[in-house]
């Protein structure tokens, strides 16, 4: 074979074929959201913000984020949503059970981005969990940073992931903003409101601030306008645009915007790139 027929061949064996990943822990997060750790049988060796290929023989495949840091273990941790068919059968899967694993794919983050800055967090309901991939390489070298905070909101407080993670966070000495859109009646010791609301407030030196935006499309707009009201500069905004996308590999078009495919070019983007294309966040 050719060197380059054969380099293409590995190209292909690692884009399409899943490798087998066994569930070692479940962990019920929320009513609908289920943490899942699984062994793979090679590391996977994604950068923070990148997703995977999920899925059950005979059921189908989703995309899903890659919820923790690069590492070069044989670990993966994922937090699934019970939606349809596929993510149904996911929540039924039990510890030792095996799912099909392919990828890593996406642009992803670049830590080198975020070196000596000052580095703020915004994210919104599942946004978290990939985001949680780049937090957590941030958090354990932290000495490389400046200040580091997080504003994490979702609905209510039934619906807030990763708690213990959030408390570790904050006893690591990360500036910790914990919101809900409303409290429901239920118990809950911290903020309530938008995530855009404490932006404002925060003492930041926009000449060292990068800030790292995932959740819902609804909330970059608002978000963006607080940091550029705060003169950040629109090329240290990054945004995740993972919430577009449906096939996450190029084949349904979902996610195209003008000439620009996010599955392919994205998920993560600077802001400054997405001038030519304001319907991005829409
Ligand atoms: C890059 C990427 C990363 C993702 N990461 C995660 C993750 O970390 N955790 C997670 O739980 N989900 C994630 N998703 C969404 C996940 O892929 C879908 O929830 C999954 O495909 C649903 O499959 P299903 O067969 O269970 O549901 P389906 O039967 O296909 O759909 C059930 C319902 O969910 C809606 N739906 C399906 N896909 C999406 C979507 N992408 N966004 C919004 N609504 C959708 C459908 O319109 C339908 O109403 C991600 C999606 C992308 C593109
Ligand atoms: S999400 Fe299907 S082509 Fe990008």
């Amino acid at each position: 074979m050719s060197t380059v027929a054969s380099s293409y061949a590995e190209l292909a064996k690692e884009s399409f074929l899943p490798q087998r990943g066994k569930i070692v822990e479940i962990v019920d997060m929320t009513a609908k959201d289920r943490y899942f750790r699984v062994e793979l049988e090679k590391p996977l060796g994604h950068r923070p913000g990148q997703f995977v290929m999920v899925s059950v023989l005979g059921v189908g495949e989703a995309p899903i984020s890659i919820s923790c840091g690069p590492s070069n273990d044989n670990m993966l941790e994922m937090v699934i949503r019970r939606l349809g068919r596929l993510t149904e059968v996911i929540h039924a899967l039990k510890v030792g059970d095996e799912m099909g694993i392919r990828g890593p794919f996406g642009s992803g983050f670049q830590l080198s981005d975020f070196y000596g800055k000052d580095v703020l967090f915004v994210a919104g309901g599942l946004g978290l969990v990939p985001l949680r991939s780049l937090i957590t390489p941030v958090v354990a070298e932290a000495k490389r940073y400046g200040t580091i905070t997080l504003i994490s909101g979702c609905r209510n407080p039934a619906e807030e992931l990763y708690r213990d993670q959030l408390k570790a966070w904050t006893d690591a000495g990360v500036n910790v903003i914990r919101l809900v859109d409303g409290t429901e009646n239920m118990p809950w010791e911290f903020g309530v409101g938008l995530v855009t609301e404490p932006i404002p407030k925060l003492k930041l030196d926009p000449q060292k601030t990068v800030a790292a935006l995932c959740g819902p499309p609804v909330m970059y707009k608002f978000v963006i306008a607080a940091l550029l009201g705060k003169s950040v500069s629109q090329d240290q905004i990054y945004v995740d645009l993972e919430r577009r996308m449906k096939c996450g590999v190029g084949k349904c078009g979902h996610c195209q915007i003008n000439h620009v495919y996010c599955c392919q070019e994205g998920p993560v983007f600077r802001f400054s790139s997405l001038a030519e294309l304001p319907e991005a966040l829409r």
